[in-house]
């Protein structure tokens, strides 16, 4: 067979520096690819008034398959002021080309696993009367990734149409009497429809992969509508796998659980904004940014990312000093979806050997401040770590 076609995209800051480390994994693995190089974020955005450019959807259109490193986003006013005289004053607007990716290529599943890797000196630990104990974390959060706040349904001053539908809805009284320019409106829009496909693949991991448990985190008690629809589905879906305990908790009360027992969950499923919350927070037991990775999955097309940013300012130091792993296990998701499994596998064993041998540390693992300095304190550079992973594959 011939080998397939991946459409790498860098973007911006660490993310160029990472990925080529993903590459050099995936290739000591045994995986063979072609990869093709295509243009995202902030370089684009400047010179050409797009952070995604066509040519750059017409790849993974095509191919059907992407790495992502990082991008920089930046607040509107900024945006506008940083793009190049050219395309400057014509009419364009910046827009997140990752959030743009996802509603364009609908890739309405993200899956962030957030796992303890034994010997990693960030993982989350309790007290239990005299002893301190470090659980076992094996959370894998789905978040639905199109919908619900981040639909980009929103305006400032919104038009006539809009204020005079809402102000058919009683609970708009209050807000009655404020001037249209007063008021910003996100619309929390949620479907049926995509509400039953993340719940279902959350429950199909879950029966797959042995997982205890699914929990449908949302805050129904009060978001009656778009939280509710959630839990019924979620609930009638439960039916169909009578094996897996359906378990239902509120987005503010799960925050205060997982920092009592968050080894006590399995799959998680929620909504948009709930599951970048989440993930994050769950993640944060387990290693962090260094560690994070996420899966954007659609019917046909995927990208799979870590889910750090550009951390421009670590860009230029060189040796680089960040963290490979979260970049590196993105690659790994990448592997299980192309039913390459075993080769994630050995690659995760790879990763967990180095870790467990504590010699070699990013500055992250080591709690340090990051700057040019973490090397003379014994911090690993970005490359030593990435080497400690293939001396071990
Ligand atoms: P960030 O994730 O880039 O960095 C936050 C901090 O996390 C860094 O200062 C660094 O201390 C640490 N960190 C991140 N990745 C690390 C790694 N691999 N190893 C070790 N430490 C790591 O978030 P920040 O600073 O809020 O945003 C920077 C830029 O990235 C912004 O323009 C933001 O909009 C963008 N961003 C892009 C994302 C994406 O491409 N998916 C996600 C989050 C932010
Ligand atoms: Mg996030």
């Amino acid at each position: 067979m011939d080998p397939r076609n991946i459409v790498i995209m860098p973007g911006d800051g660490i993310g160029k520096l990472l990925l080529p480390e993903a590459l050099r994994v995936l290739e000591a693995s045994g995986f063979r690819a072609n990869y093709i190089a295509a243009d995202i974020g902030w370089e684009f955005w400047r010179r050409e008034g797009d952070p995604l450019p066509r040519r750059t959807l017409d790849l993974l259109e095509e191919h059907k398959i992407g790495l992502f490193g990082a991008i920089t986003s930046k607040p509107k006013d900024q945006a506008n002021q940083e793009i190049d005289p050219e395309p400057k004053n014509k009419g364009y607007r910046y827009y997140s080309p990752i959030v743009g990716l996802r509603q364009y290529f609908n890739l309405d599943v993200c899956i962030r696993p957030c796992r303890t890797i034994k010997g990693n000196p960030l993982n989350f630990v309790k007290r239990v009367g005299s002893q301190v104990i470090e659980p076992d974390i094996n959370v894998v959060v789905f978040r639905q990734n199109t919908e619900g706040l981040y639909s980009g349904v929103e305006w400032v001053n919104p038009p006539e149409k809009v204020r005079s539908a809402l102000e058919t809805h009683p609970k708009m009284a209050p807000f009655r009497s404020t001037p249209s320019e007063e008021m910003a409106i996100s619309c929390r829009i949620i479907t049926r429809r995509a509400c039953r496909r993340i719940i279902t693949e959350a429950f199909r991991y879950a029966r797959r992969w042995g997982y205890k448990n699914v929990t449908v985190c949302e805050k129904p008690n009060i978001l009656r509508e778009t939280s509710g629809m959630m839990l019924q589905e979620a609930i009638k879906i439960a039916c169909d796998f009578p094996e897996i305990p359906l378990w239902e908790t509120n987005i503010d009360a799960q925050m205060m659980w997982l920092s009592k027992n968050p080894e006590d969950y399995g799959v998680l499923v929620t909504s948009n904004m709930f599951g970048d919350i989440i993930s994050d927070a769950f993640s944060g037991l387990v290693g962090g940014l260094g560690f994070a990775n996420s899966a954007n999955i659609g019917e046909g097309c995927a990208i799979f990312e870590p889910t750090h940013g550009s951390a421009p300012k670590y860009e230029n130091l060189k040796p680089s000093i960040v963290n490979p792993i979260a970049m590196i296990l993105s690659a790994c998701l990448m592997l299980d979806y192309l039913n390459e499994k075993e080769k994630a596998d050995r690659i995760r064993r790879a990763i967990a050997a180095v870790v467990a041998e504590g010699k070699v540390r990013t500055y992250d693992m080591l709690r340090l401040a990051g700057g040019a300095g973490v090397l003379s304190q014994g911090a690993a550079s970005t490359e030593e770590m990435t080497d400690a992973i293939l001396a071990h594959l």
